[in-house]
């Protein structure tokens, strides 16, 4: 990536006026999209009929993160929608690069993603397969948590592989992403930077998007 991605997390967002909330962060890289199913996360937030109205409401691309069982099933058609990226986690499959084929088959990046517990190493192999690694800092299912600081020895060894040329992935981390912590994240080697209530808990979320992108620059 050129320069520090910013991805606001529509999660915080309110979702009856879901159009004029990603118009509110025009310019931003992408927008994330969390889909929740209530059985890998304790909580249930919005599906793929939300997402194909999305994807008419706006032209940033969607970064979609599917924290669901089974998504050699269900991550497929969100590609097919026309996602930019679909990322699902490692935790429920075993089979992270069958899914990863189908998603890239289908029209869209493929991402894979960690939660906090979830060590990377069974994963560097994987990872040739993905565009995409989305390194969790709080525990997936609910907006507004603290940062978790040690998850980024995972983004500081996957950072070498790419700077050494064994894989291309963007790094992106999603969590507790605000002010005080964007900066330790993008010193640690993040090129992509989600934020929820960082952006969309203020009264300018255009203006968070560009204070975020300014102090991971730094
Ligand atoms: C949490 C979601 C995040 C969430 C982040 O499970 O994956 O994308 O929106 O919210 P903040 O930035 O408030 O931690
Ligand atoms: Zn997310």
């Amino acid at each position: 990536p050129q320069h520090p991605m910013i991805a606001p997390s529509i999660l915080s967002a309110d979702f009856a006026r879901l159009a004029d909330e990603a118009a509110a962060v025009a310019g931003s890289d992408w927008l994330h999209v969390d889909v929740m199913d209530a059985h890998f996360v304790p909580n249930l937030t919005l599906g793929l009929p939300v997402v194909e109205s999305l994807l008419k409401a706006t032209d940033i691309p969607l970064d979609c993160h599917l924290m669901i069982e089974d998504p050699a099933r269900w991550a497929p058609p969100y590609a097919e929608a026309g996602a930019y990226n679909v990322t699902f986690h490692a935790e429920a499959t075993d089979d992270p690069r069958a899914v990863a084929r189908d998603i890239r088959a289908a029209g869209a990046k493929a991402g894979l993603s960690v939660k906090p517990g979830t060590s990377i190493e069974p994963y560097l192999e994987v990872l040739k397969d993905f565009d995409t690694l989305l390194i969790m800092s709080v525990e997936p299912g609910f907006g507004g948590q603290s940062f978790m600081p040690e998850v980024l020895d995972k983004a500081r060894a996957v950072r070498r592989l790419v700077d050494s040329g064994d894989l291309t992935l963007v790094i992106e981390i999603d969590g507790g992403i605000n002010a005080d912590t964007v900066e330790q994240a993008a010193a640690a080697g993040i090129d992509c930077f989600v934020a929820g209530s960082a952006v969309y808990s203020t009264s300018d979320p255009a203006g968070a998007v560009r204070s975020l992108r300014d102090s991971a620059a730094n």
